[in-house]
């Protein structure tokens, strides 16, 4: 791979240990994956920020980096923690949880990253703009980034992500490259979208997993070109690229009319079809219990924007919630409900926003039996990693479920 001489003095460890480490990081995956040379970065965002996820062996390598002098030469935002950072005891998080997971916090602040504490850094400060090469780790994200805003960026681990941001570099490959960026697959839709409340975060989950497992049951890793979507809020977009990078493994989508990258392509000869029933029998997929056993109730995977904030302030004013509720954002976004009287209305309600984190990496495997949830990727992962049974209802329809008895 060729190198600069700036990166040759980085790798020859002339610019500190742990940049030499992150140089390492990045010859050996440009090396794996062919990459010519390394690109600049205009921003990073670094997952694996939950204790729960790290553990001890994690911290440890996270304060080797900041004693071999690791900091940070680009914009670097952090991914949700296992906690709300302030109000952590509210959600009943173990003392001796919250004291690592602040050392967490803490490492992560010393070697220069801002800790956003967030999956949607573009709520939050780190948008960047159509054409930028950046290096983030967070699936939903990075869809995003590559899909909605016309970012370019791979799905990058945790150790990449902060070798990226200690170099401001990354191996260019993969979606860097316009020749990987090319559309494989129409998916062409035939849904009725007067039958169906198109425009929700719930229904668009729903198309995610529908299309994404069909994407996994053919070769190649093609890129989707989706035809036959009207109109889509950025909040239902966030939805879907969850999904789609949960059940489907992607990083990038084309959705004709809609994403900035689409009009430059024809749709591909290769072509799927979904209906309304794969739709609707992913949804049902999704629910494997019902109202009566619900103990848990969460909003905010991908954390929440705020005007749906704003919705649930408005569904909740002057009623009393009777189950956990948490409603995930990221704390920049918490203020916004603060500053507009949202918060204020939520906590009288009994509900709680629980900021920087969210109910897939906050430590709560034994604590509750039944998610409800609008989200796909969090009933996923709610499964998955903590054994609960999951309810998968519109936005509207979670919020109606903490009210009820
Ligand atoms: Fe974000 Fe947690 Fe969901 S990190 S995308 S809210 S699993």
């Amino acid at each position: 791979m060729r190198l600069t001489d700036e990166e040759k003095v980085m790798l020859d460890g002339y610019s500190g240990k742990a940049v030499q480490k992150a140089m390492q990081i990045l010859v050996a995956l440009g090396t794996i994956y062919d990459a010519e040379c390394l690109i600049p970065v205009s921003s990073v965002q670094v997952a694996g920020v939950s204790y729960d996820n790290l553990g001890e062996a994690g911290l440890q390598f996270l304060e080797d980096m900041l004693a071999g002098g690791a900091t940070t030469r680009v914009l670097t935002t952090l991914n949700p923690a296992g906690m709300d950072i302030e109000n952590w005891q509210a959600l009943d998080i173990d003392l001796n949880f919250a004291q690592q997971q602040m050392k967490v916090i803490d490492t992560f602040k010393r070697i220069g990253i801002i800790p956003t504490c967030t999956c949607t850094p573009y709520y939050s400060g780190n948008l960047p703009l159509f054409g930028q090469h950046i290096a983030w780790a967070e699936s939903s994200a990075v869809c995003y980034a590559n899909s909605v805003i016309g970012a370019r960026t791979n799905r990058e681990g945790g150790p990449a992500a902060l070798a990226a941001a200690l170099t401001g570099r990354t191996a260019c490959f993969g979606m860097h490259l316009s020749k990987n960026r090319r559309p494989g697959i129409t998916i062409s839709l035939e849904i009725n979208q007067h039958r169906i409340d198109i425009n929700t975060s719930h229904w668009f989950g729903g198309l995610g997993k529908a299309i994404g497992e069909k994407l996994e049951s053919i070769p190649g890793n093609l890129i989707p070109y989706i035809k036959g979507i009207s109109h889509a809020s950025g909040e239902a977009l966030k939805s879907f690229c969850a999904s789609l990078a949960t059940y489907g493994g992607c990083a990038l989508f084309y959705m004709e009319g809609i994403t900035p990258e689409a009009s430059l392509f024809k749709p591909p000869k290769p072509c799927m079809t979904v209906t309304s029933r794969d739709v609707e029998s992913a949804i049902e997929s999704l629910n494997n219990a019902g109202s009566p056993q619900i103990d848990f109730i969460s909003l905010g995977c991908p954390h929440l924007s705020i005007r749906e904030i704003s919705r649930i302030a408005q569904l909740l004013d002057g009623k009393q919630v009777k189950k956990e509720f948490w409603i995930t954002t990221s704390r920049q976004v918490k203020q916004l409900a603060d500053l507009a009287g949202y918060t204020k209305i939520i906590e009288a309600s009994g509900a709680k926003i629980a900021a920087d984190t969210c109910c897939v990496v906050a430590p709560i495997t034994d604590r509750f039996h039944v998610l409800a949830t609008d989200s796909a990727k969090a009933c996923f992962y709610a499964r998955g990693k903590h054994r609960f049974s999951t309810v998968f209802k519109p936005f509207d329809d979670v919020v109606f479920e903490a009210l009820n008895e």
